[in-house]
């Protein structure tokens, strides 16, 4: 089941901002500000030059969060470790393109374990490379930074990708959700849910801010504003 494109924005931060003695509190939070996720950032030292957490913190996360777990993996051989972290409690999954030799295989997978399958774009893999597994995905994050690292800044061609993302997947009939992810902050939210992303990733955005709480709601009042010019 996709995830619909005609739901109000998403925000989703993420947590690799937070801080991580007090995870508890941050969440807690992030979900009376209005979250709708909670952005987990996996990262391997391979596949991007960081790392940061695996299955156990997410196992942990889900005891504690009410919002479902969205699972980023930045990782080599994702499909060896799918089934781990839906086990711990990831409602979604993304993988990147560039990280598995047979993307249509690992996206069934995460299907066939009951979460949501998503394909990541970096800023500079094509949006076509996703025209052949549109019927197997249920989201597509678009990075607009390199992965590895928050607080950097949003790149500009990311609302342009956004819409011809949109595009692909409208001329395909589907539904699926565009992520976007990287650099979104209450300036530019207004703008990538206007060219067709729904659900928001921010980490610095949100707990780089003194009150975390109020940070996401004023992002999600932000990118409610761009929902009349959504396409
Ligand atoms: C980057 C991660 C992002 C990151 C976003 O590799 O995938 O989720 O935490 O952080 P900001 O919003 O600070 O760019
Ligand atoms: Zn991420």
């Amino acid at each position: 089941m996709a995830i619909e494109v005609s739901a109000l924005p998403i925000i989703a931060p993420s947590i690799l901002s937070a801080d991580f003695a007090d995870l508890g509190r941050g969440i807690a939070d992030v979900e009376r500000g209005g979250a709708g996720l909670i952005h987990v950032d996996v990262m391997d030292g391979h596949f991007v030059p960081n790392i940061t957490i695996g299955v156990p913190v997410v196992r942990s996360l889900k005891r504690i969060a009410s919002r479902p777990l969205d699972v980023h993996l930045m990782i080599e051989h994702p499909d060896q470790f799918v089934a781990a972290f839906v086990e711990a409690g990831a409602s979604m999954v993304s993988v990147h393109v560039e990280a598995t030799p047979h993307l249509q295989r690992t996206l069934s997978l995460i299907r066939s374990l009951g979460a949501k399958a998503g394909a990541v774009l970096n800023p500079s893999t094509p949006t076509a490379t996703l025209e052949d597994v549109i019927a197997d995905l249920d989201f597509v994050l678009v990075m607009s930074v390199n992965p590895g690292f928050g607080g950097q800044s949003f790149i500009p061609n990311s609302l342009e990708k956004i819409r011809r993302t949109r595009r692909m997947l409208n001329a395909a009939g589907s539904t699926a959700a565009i992520e976007i992810d990287g650099g979104v902050d209450h300036r530019n939210a207004a703008e990538v849910v206007a060219a067709g992303a729904t659900i928001l990733v921010a980490g610095n955005a949100i707990f780089g801010s003194p009150d975390s709480e109020q940070a996401t709601r004023a992002l999600l009042e932000a990118a409610s504003q761009g929902c009349s010019g959504n396409s």
